[in-house]
């Protein structure tokens, strides 16, 4: 046992909750909205600007940083053993186009955090505990998104990835180049290593914490959820003179399969049914559309639901196109899934023995861990955010609920990194 742990201090009492509300801050300029939110899409220059801080950062504290292949960033804190398998904890720092501060860069600055703090403890920990931000998670620029860690456990294959395009044609190997190429100084690593556990911290982005009173999460899965794409193509007419009969209007019939999808999805009432993306060609009002665009987030707890509902969903687009022809892609299938009790364990006696009040709570929305689960034992730690907003510039979060999050987090790095 160390002098630090002697003497009774904790992991968590190294954490320097300012410095990490005022890191927090810092990374909320980088594709700042006026409206207080944060517009920081996947490889875009404002993430490459808001690497270049993180990447500051962990050298300043010691922490040796690499990159991926895909971009993701680890930042290391070297372990007593450097052979053994580290734990692993981070989240992403892309966003949603109307996103806002904590939407993953919690995870990632509380882990950044943890690393910081924890290069100071009176002991070098057994395992290596890196930080890190996984590439493009939201998908909003590049979809689908958990690119990062799909790549890195190998879920999806990386060159299928990098063919990807954005809505101005940019490819993500095109939009990826510039952001490896603005950090000659980082050291590249290949994709994918053993990894001895994985800790996300996220914010809850639903109400329920808040309501109980509760400050921290334990994670016991993330529902399942399929995503579609459908591609309705018409024909391009006169607004005025093509008669109705000869009209093969594309968003006329996309509405009227939207319609029928949400009768289709009703039962049970907790399916989630988004359609977030719809485009039009050739988007002019004297027009008859050519083509429609729109995309489909079909989310449920119980994978027979989400199974029965997704499987219908192809042929409820065929039977609503009329005079068009449809295409309809699944782009997209991650079941639900539990995280093991092992891991959850740790972090609730982590929240008890910091006297935090605690509940566990399933995970409505997708995650990074989700991927890591295939790959190593894998956990989340929720803290509350304000009325259960995100994916809203507005989203926001206490500092006291952050600092609470990151020293639970920190005590669990701790632990796991002293596991055999
Ligand atoms: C992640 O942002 C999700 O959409 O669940
Ligand atoms: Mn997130
Ligand atoms: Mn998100």
């Amino acid at each position: 046992m160390s002098a630090t742990e002697q003497r009774g201090i904790r992991p968590s009492d190294l954490i320097d909750v300012d410095r990490l509300w005022r890191r927090l801050m810092r990374l909320a300029e980088f594709g700042a909205t006026s409206a207080g939110g944060v517009n920081r899409l996947a490889l875009s220059p404002e993430e490459i600007a808001a690497r270049k801080v993180l990447a500051d950062w962990a050298r300043e504290a010691g922490l040796s940083v690499f990159n991926d292949p895909i971009g993701n960033l680890f930042f290391r804190l070297e372990g007593a053993d450097p052979a053994a398998a580290p734990v692993l904890s981070g989240s992403h720092i892309d966003s949603q186009p109307t996103g806002g501060k904590f939407d993953g860069t919690f995870g990632v600055l509380a882990a950044l955090e943890a690393v910081c703090a924890l290069a100071l403890a009176a002991r070098k920990p057994r395992r290596s505990i890196e930080a890190v931000a996984w590439t493009n998670e939201e998908g909003s620029r590049f979809s689908p998104g958990m690119m990062g860690s799909e790549a890195f456990t190998g879920q999806r294959a990386l060159d299928g990835m990098l063919a990807v395009e954005d809505v101005n044609g940019t490819s993500v190997r095109s939009a990826l180049a510039h952001v490896l190429a603005a950090e000659p100084d980082i050291s590249r690593r290949p994709l994918g290593f053993p990894v001895h556990a994985y800790v996300e911290a996220h914010i809850e982005q639903g109400p329920i914490l808040e309501r109980e009173g509760k400050s921290i999460g334990v994670v016991s899965g993330i529902q399942g959820s399929r995503r579609f794409r459908v591609t309705v193509r018409g024909e391009a007419a006169h607004a005025g003179t093509t008669p109705r009969r000869d009209r093969k209007d594309a968003v006329l019939a996309a509405v009227g399969m939207i319609d029928a999808l949400a009768q289709l999805v009703r039962d049970p009432e907790d399916v989630m049914f988004t359609v977030g993306l719809f485009r039009v060609q050739p988007n002019a009002p004297s027009v008859v559309p050519r083509e429609a665009y729109f995309s489909i987030d079909l989310r449920h707890p119980d994978n027979d639901v989400l199974g029965r509902l997704g499987d219908a969903i192809p042929d409820c687009c065929h039977a609503n196109g009329g005079a068009c022809t449809v295409g309809v892609e699944e782009i997209a299938h991650a079941p639900s899934l539990g995280f093991p009790g092992r891991l959850r364990e740790t972090i609730s006696a982590a929240a008890e023995r910091l006297e935090l009040p605690w509940q566990e709570i399933h995970s409505a929305a997708g995650h990074d861990a989700r991927q890591l689960h295939y790959h190593c034992d894998s956990g989340m730690i929720f803290i509350p955010c304000r009325d259960g907003i995100s994916h809203n510039e507005s989203e926001w979060t206490e500092p006291h609920q952050v600092a609470d999050g990151s020293r639970v987090l920190a005590d669990v790095l701790w632990e796991l990194a002293d596991a055999r």
